[in-house]
Parts: C-alpha cells; sequence; structure tokens
C-alpha cells in the first residue's frame, strides 16, 4: 500500500488537468483497502473518498480536498469453465485493454470490439463501457465490491447492478457506497463476432475473420477518429448520446433526412450527440483553451493548459446550442468532480 499527502493527479486523469489531492491512497489488496477503510471510520474521518480507476471519465473542477482512492488490485484468474463459456475474475486495477488482448490471446470471444477503450477493470463495472455494438453488461456476471460504511466485502450478481447505456447501480442508487474490488466476466469459447455496428465490417473486408483481426480493426477506426489522450488530454465521449421519444426523434427527422440514428425500442431511438454538436457547426471550434475535437465532435479536448472550469464551460456552450436547434437535452458522460 503507498500513500501520499499533496499528490499530483496530473498522471491519473486523462484531460491533462494539473490539480492535486490532499491524500492519496493506492490499494494493493482487498485487505489493505478494508484496513483504509476501518483507520477512517476509527479516525472520525469526514473529508470526501473519491474511488478512481484510469482517470479516463473524470473532470477536475480544482484540487481535490479529500483522499483519493486507487486500486492496484491485480490478477486474471480463470475461475470455472464448461463446454462454451469461461468465467475470468479480473482485479479492479488491471487496465482494461490488458484484459481485452488477454482474451483474445487466449481465444476468448466477447471482449474484442471493446477493444482500446482507457480505462480500468474497476470502472468497467461502474460506467457499463460499450463501443462497436457491444456492451460490458453483457459478458459481467458479478461484481465484487467493498462496502465503504462496513468495510464488508460483497457479491453482487450482475442482475442487481441496473445495467443499462453507460449506467449501473454504482453510479445512481449506490453511489458512494461501494468500492469494486474484482469484476467476473464471463467470455465464449465459439466464434461470436458481432460486426453490424458502423463500418467495422467495412474495415475488415479482405481479412480474414479472428479475434485478432477485428480488435486490430476496432482500433485503426478508434485510432482514425478519437484523440490520443497521451497527446492532447480528452476523456474519449464527453456526453452520452441522448435517447429521445420517438415523437422528438420524428420531428428532428424530417428537416434533417440523414440523421444517424439507432432504435432502442418501440418508443424511443438514440441519437448521435457528436452528430449533432457537429451541426451545431462546434466540431474544430475552441473556447479558451478547451476545444471540440476536429474528428469527432463529441469528444471534448485540452488544446493545452486547459482549466476544469474552461471545459465545463465549452461544455454548457455546446449542450446551449444542442438544445436550441435540436431541442434536445444532452448530458455529460463524464464524471465532474468539483
Ligand atoms: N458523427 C458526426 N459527426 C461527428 C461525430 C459523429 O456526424 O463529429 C456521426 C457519425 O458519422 C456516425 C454517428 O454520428 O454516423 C455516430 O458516431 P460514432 O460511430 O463515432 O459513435 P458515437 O455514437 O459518436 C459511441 C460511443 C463511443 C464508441 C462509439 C463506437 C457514446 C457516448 N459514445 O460514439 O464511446 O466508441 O459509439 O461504438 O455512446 C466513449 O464512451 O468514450 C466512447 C468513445
Amino acid at each position: 500500500m503507498h500513500r501520499y499527502t499533496d499528490y499530483s493527479l496530473l498522471p491519473h486523469n486523462t484531460f491533462g488537468m494539473d490539480v492535486k489531492a490532499a491524500f492519496f491512497v493506492e490499494y494493493t489488496s482487498v485487505d489493505d483497502l478494508q484496513t483504509v477503510l476501518a483507520e477512517r471510520r476509527r479516525a472520525g474521518a469526514e473529508d470526501r473518498l473519491l474511488p478512481i480507476g484510469g482517470g479516463s471519465n473524470l473532470l477536475f473542477g480544482g484540487d481535490f480536498s479529500g483522499t483519493v482512492l486507487h486500486s492496484a488490485i491485480r490478477g486474471m484468474m480463470p475461475v470455472a469453465e464448461d463446454d462454451s463459456h469461461v468465467w475470468v475474475k479480473v482485479g479492479a486495477g488491471e487496465v482494461w485493454d490488458d484484459f481485452v488482448a488477454h482474451c483474445v490471446d487466449r481465444g476468448w470471444y466477447g471482449a474484442e470490439n471493446l477493444s482500446a477503450i482507457p480505462g480500468e477493470v474497476g470502472a468497467s463495472a461502474v460506467q457499463n463501457i460499450g463501443a462497436y455494438g457491444a456492451e460490458v453488461k453483457d459478458l459481467i456476471t458479478e461484481v465484487e465490491v467493498v462496502e465503504v460504511a462496513t468495510g464488508a466485502l460483497r457479491l453482487i450478481p450482475a442482475a442487481d447492478c441496473r445495467y443499462a447505456y453507460r449506467q449501473s447501480i454504482f453510479k445512481n442508487e449506490w453511489k458512494g457506497r461501494f468500492i469494486v474490488t474484482h469484476v467476473t466476466y464471463r467470455l465464449g469459447k465459439q466464434p461470436d463476432f458481432r460486426l453490424d455496428y458502423g463500418n467495422l465490417r467495412t474495415e475488415l473486408e479482405g481479412k480474414p475473420l479472428t479475434l485478432a483481426t477485428v480488435r486490430e480493426a476496432v482500433r485503426r477506426i478508434r485510432d482514425s477518429k478519437l484523440p490520443d489522450p497521451r497527446k492532447q488530454g480528452n476523456a474519449g465521449s464527453f456526453f452520452m448520446n441522448p435517447v429521445v421519444e420517438r415523437p422528438c426523434f420524428e420531428r428532428i427527422r424530417a428537416d434533417y433526412p440523414s440523421m444517424p440514428f439507432y432504435e432502442v425500442d418501440a418508443d424511443h431511438v438514440k441519437i448521435p450527440a457528436g452528430w449533432m454538436i457537429d451541426q451545431c457547426g462546434w466540431k474544430g471550434r475552441a473556447l479558451g483553451r478547451a476545444g471540440v475535437h476536429d474528428r469527432q465532435a463529441l469528444v471534448l479536448v485540452n488544446r493545452g493548459g486547459a482549466t476544469g472550469a474552461e471545459v465545463m464551460a465549452l461544455a454548457e456552450a455546446v449542450r446551449r446550442d444542442v438544445k436550441e436547434k435540436f431541442g434536445v437535452e444532452i448530458h455529460p458522460e463524464v464524471n465532474y468532480i468539483v
């Protein structure tokens, strides 16, 4: 276990905000986490507690006066297997894409469309990460958590996690109550590819269809659109794609017949926020040192030295314009820490 005071969060947030945490604790086991929480209970600590993963979905408004907890719990352990599936228990501190690579190397199906998503395994279960027609909720069978108030270890079956598009019970009703320590995923042993999202199938044309080629295709598509946080600070999609009622969708489509969309159910349709922001003319534009990425308008970038407040001001201006043009509210996917 490592403990630091007045600790720079620059390596822990992909937006590249140069902010500090009053306290920072990195733990490598469930025991260590329980020890830290027990100490806090004994000391009657009342400062804020912020568990973070890879910091790829966080926007700090300034220095954080509480305690940041970072999991360095590692390990990818097969825990069960049958003819068709393997169950793997993974430490919350593993890098998500390392786990995807591990699955692809072993011939386990299901995670390949989620290649190259920044962040760590613990956050995958909180955010319900998704890309190219796949969502991690369809792989998760169980989430192991520690309860902050008591230190008790609990196993939450996926069915109880209230998973929905970029949502889970850990972001809503149970926000702040539990810290994820391990996630168990179920992967397939037989080929079962999902290639119908966007241009994934086109990207694979002329190539053999294998886990490795799908992973490479996803990486190429992402690289062509999404900025590398090591070169330009960003947190991937800044907003969630809004799910609107069908009459609202029909109203907008009457004016924009070529608008892209995804069917959700009989009454709802999802509209790409990036397309709407693009239509508002924001793509490639800046406000102060924060900007809208020039290849994917859903991504806000730090053009160098931006503060959290500058990014938030840009997000607000974008949100306002989308509301004015389309009558649709868009909401950040990124978590504001203010
Ligand atoms: N579009 C534009 N202009 C833009 C951006 C997008 O016209 O500036 C159009 C595209 O042409 C396309 C549609 O909008 O027709 C959708 O774009 P894209 O396929 O790039 O996906 P997205 O809906 O913008 C979502 C996820 C991404 C994920 C991709 C691929 C959310 C909030 N974002 O983006 O996830 O990689 O689909 O599955 O759902 C992330 O969460 O950080 C993330 C990158």
